[in-house]
C-alpha cells in the first residue's frame, strides 16, 4: 500500500468523527488535502458543518469542495480539528510545520475542543527531531534570531523557495532547526519562545487526542 493511500484511509476515517452541526478545523498539508476533498463529498451529501482554515491554500481547496468557511472570531471555539503532521511520538508529541502553517494550525489547534492528526506510517518516529523543527520568526528579528540559535547548536536555516525567503500567510518567515541531539523538548520549546521575534515554533505538546495513522491496510488509532 502506497504512501498516498496511507495519507487517504486515515483522511476518511477521520471525516466519519465530523457530525452535524460542527465547526471544523481544517488542517493543512496533503494528508489533511484528503481530508478535506472527502468532507467536501459529505457536505455535497447533506452534512452542515462549518469549517475554520488553517492556511490560505486550504482555505482555497475548501472553497472549491464547497465547505463554508467561517472566520476564527466567528467560531470562537471549534469543534473538532483535523490536521496533519511532519512527525509524531509514542506519547503523542509532534513536529509540524513542513508546509509553513505552523501559526495559524496552532491556533486553531488550541482554540479546538477535540485535536485529531492524520498520518501516513512514515510519520511514526521514536525519537523527534530527524525533521527539521520549522519555527516562525518576525523579519525584523530573523538574522538576530539565527545568530543566537546557532550559538545554541540548533544549525538553524532560513527556508528559501527558489533562492528567496519563504513567506508564510502572516507574511514572517521560517526557520528549520536541527533538535535532534536535544533531550528535553519541552524546555527546549520554552527557550525558543522566549526569545523576542520567534513567533511560534512548530512542536505540538500535549495538543493532541487521537492520532489516525493509515498503515499498510488499516488506519490504526493512537488515543490519550
Ligand atoms: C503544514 O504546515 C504542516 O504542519 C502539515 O500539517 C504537515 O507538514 C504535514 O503535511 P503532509 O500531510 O503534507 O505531510
Amino acid at each position: 500500500m502506497g504512501l498516498e493511500q496511507e495519507k487517504k484511509m486515515a483522511a476518511i476515517k477521520s471525516v466519519a468523527l465530523v457530525k452535524n452541526g460542527m465547526l471544523v478545523g481544517l488542517g493543512s498539508g496533503s494528508t489533511a488535502a484528503f481530508m478535506i476533498l472527502k468532507l467536501g463529498e459529505e457536505v455535497a451529501k447533506g452534512l452542515s458543518i462549518k469549517g475554520v482554515p488553517s492556511s490560505d491554500a486550504t482555505a482555497k481547496l475548501a472553497r472549491e469542495v464547497g465547505i463554508p468557511l467561517i472566520s476564527l472570531e466567528e467560531a470562537m471555539k471549534l469543534d473538532i480539528n483535523i490536521d496533519g503532521a511532519d512527525e509524531f511520538d509514542s506519547s503523542m508529541q509532534l513536529i509540524k510545520g513542513g508546509g509553513g502553517a505552523l501559526l495559524r494550525e496552532k491556533i486553531v489547534a488550541y482554540n479546538s475542543k477535540y485535536n485529531v492528526i492524520i498520518a501516513d506510517s512514515t510519520k511514526e518516529v521514536r525519537r523527534l527531531g530527524k525533521f527539521k523543527l520549522p519555527i516562525e520568526t518576525i523579519p525584523f528579528a530573523t538574522k538576530n534570531i539565527i545568530g543566537e540559535l546557532t550559538e545554541m547548536g540548533l544549525k538553524p536555516k532560513l527556508r528559501l523557495v527558489k533562492g528567496s525567503p519563504y513567506k508564510t500567510d502572516e507574511e514572517n518567515l521560517i526557520v528549520d532547526l536541527d533538535i535532534f541531539e536535544w533531550d528535553d523538548i519541552p524546555n527546549l520549546n520554552e527557550m525558543l519562545i522566549r526569545i523576542p521575534g520567534i513567533v511560534e515554533t512548530g512542536l505540538f505538546l500535549d495538543s493532541t487526542d487521537l492520532i489516525l495513522v493509515g498503515k499498510g491496510d488499516s488506519v490504526i488509532k493512537i488515543e490519550k
